[in-house]
């Protein structure tokens, strides 16, 4: 199995337009972080293509790092289909930037992600008039071949609100975790880029990964009232903190089997900075910081 991480931002991406925290200026700057796309990665098995997991609005671009040489057909798609662990937008806006596609556009996910894609936030619709999507409901729990590919995958539960476009609908709407599992190959990767609990059923399936891509979107969880940009909490956002009592990291740090890599990392986080105490911290734990572009292969 192959996994590169496409973007490794949380939505907005780093810097984010309009945000002049010190991390985006430092990014701004050219010194001490590297600029990053959003949360993204593409995963593909020991047999058949590539596929998507999570399409950010910066998926255009991101594709092109697909494209294989030996194709020499004039349309070629880099992907074979689509997979997304929630309906917020920056895991979805980029599906509508696919619409160009010769072919509808094949979609895994959850079936309440597929309602919020229909009903919330119409982008399913919107699509038929264009490539068309191809629907497969991912059932937690239940591993499903990848068309095509010697993969599959399962979804699991990790918590988490509905995306805030669906704020008083009633539509109760958590994130999934996605573990891969190759038939021509070795390796379990769990990918989770928003991590709300952190119980013994999570723990236990990053225990028995090989690779775990988990969410590193927030420092504290404070960290954007502290910086004056926002009143919700990292909890508040589906979004387990990384330090602290409880944080994410003191439990990566336990875990002895995987490989682990923050993803999804908002840009205020100040293990974004190349020479913070805080990515000191992460690193004196054994866990890593993606980078876009970062390929693992198992
Ligand atoms: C999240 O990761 O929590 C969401 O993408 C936040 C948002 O876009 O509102
Ligand atoms: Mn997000
Ligand atoms: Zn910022």
């Amino acid at each position: 199995m192959r996994v590169r991480i496409l973007g490794s931002a949380a939505g907005g991406g780093f810097p984010q337009w309009n945000c002049r925290c010190p991390t985006c200026e430092a990014a701004r700057a050219g010194a001490r972080a590297v600029p990053r796309t959003q949360s993204s990665i593409a995963v593909r098995g020991g047999e058949g293509p590539w596929f998507l997991v999570n399409a950010s609005p910066d998926a255009p671009q991101q594709l092109e790092a697909l494209h294989d040489e030996a194709v020499d057909s004039v349309r070629a798609p880099p992907i074979a289909g689509v997979l997304l662990t929630d309906a917020e937008i920056d895991h979805t806006a980029g599906l509508l930037l696919l619409r160009e596609s010769a072919t509808p556009i094949r979609v895994y996910g959850e079936v309440g992600v597929e309602r919020a894609l229909t009903e919330g936030y119409p982008v399913l619709s919107i699509l038929e008039r264009y490539s068309g999507a191809e629907w497969r409901t991912l059932t937690p729990g239940r591993p499903t071949q990848l068309e095509g590919s010697s993969l599959t995958v399962e979804a699991f539960d990790v918590g988490g609100d509905a995306p805030r476009y669906l704020d008083g609908s009633g539509v109760l709407l958590g994130a999934s975790g996605l573990v891969f599992r190759d038939r021509a190959g070795a390796g379990v990767v769990t990918y989770a880029p928003g991590l709300a609990r952190l119980d013994d059923d999570v723990l236990d399936r990053f225990a028995a990964s090989d690779l775990v891509l988990v969410d590193g979107t927030f420092w504290r969880d404070d960290d954007l009232a502290r910086l004056g940009i926002g009143a919700r909490s990292a909890l508040d956002m589906g979004h387990l903190p990384l330090s602290g009592p409880g944080g994410t990291l003191q439990a990566l740090a336990r875990l002895e089997r995987p490989r682990t890599v923050l993803v999804h990392i908002n840009n205020t986080n100040p293990i974004l900075l190349e020479d913070s105490p805080e990515r000191d911290e992460v690193v004196r734990a054994g866990v890593e910081i993606a980078y876009d572009g970062l390929e693992v292969g198992l």
